[in-house]
């Protein structure tokens, strides 16, 4: 959803969007139909950039949904480099893991369960890490995951904008409350001091912080 874009700028971005294969397709229309939030294609594009660019030998997603940009992520991986992503929805891995063996990867490492358990026992550091869980936790794993980044790494977290709600008083009474979560966070990302940190106007606002 493009909530913070003007209508004809979404219009143009669509219709000069990088031709996508039946996988990704196939996924954007399921979530769509199930009405399972993905990261919007814009974001995604993004981050396979910043893939291509960084050139991680190891990412780490939190909250990984269907696996839509796992797999996109995991595409743009050299062959040796690895996505580790976790996912506490039942209903979510069983999509997840049919999706991933449709894609044919072996460097999506999906690990079942809740981040607040998974993340302290990971035991190694990552180069990118992809917050996209739910904006009610986002300070807490933020904090957890700036202890898994190495020096240089980088964090991307989504949604920080939440369409356009955090710049507007007027905001619908189902959003407020996770407007104010998001609002808070905002105010620590950027004042995080071991971050290099910004909010870029792509999708649902992106947060990127690079670690000092
Ligand atoms: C916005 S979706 C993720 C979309 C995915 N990153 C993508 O771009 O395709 C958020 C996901 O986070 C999962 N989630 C929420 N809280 C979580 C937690 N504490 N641990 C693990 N997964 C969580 C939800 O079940 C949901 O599938």
């Amino acid at each position: 959803m493009f909530g913070i874009l003007k209508k004809n700028t979404i219009k143009y971005l669509s219709k000069t969007r990088i031709p996508q294969d039946e996988l990704i397709l196939k996924m954007e229309e399921l979530a769509r139909r199930k009405n399972i939030p993905i990261l919007n294609y814009k974001a995604a594009e993004f981050l396979e950039q910043l893939v291509l660019i960084k050139k991680p030998k190891k990412v780490l997603e939190i909250g990984t949904a269907i696996a839509y940009t796992s797999i996109r992520i995991a595409r743009k991986l050299s062959s040796d480099d690895i996505i580790d992503t976790i996912e506490l929805s039942k209903d979510n891995i069983k999509i997840a893991k049919n999706f991933i063996q449709e894609s044919g990867l072996n460097n999506i490492n999906l690990i079942e369960g809740n981040a607040f358990n998974v993340i302290p026992k990971l035991g190694h550091k990552y180069d990118i890490v992809f917050m996209d869980a739910d904006k009610e936790d986002y300070i807490e794993q933020f904090n957890l995951s700036l202890n898994l980044l190495n020096t240089e790494g980088v964090i991307v977290i989504d949604n920080l904008l939440w369409y356009g709600f955090v710049a507007t008083k007027k905001v619908p009474e189902m959003y407020r409350n996770s407007t104010k979560h998001v609002k808070e966070f905002n105010k620590l990302f950027l004042s995080e001091t071991s971050l290099y940190s910004t909010i870029l106007p792509i999708g649902d606002g992106i947060g990127l912080g690079i670690k000092k």
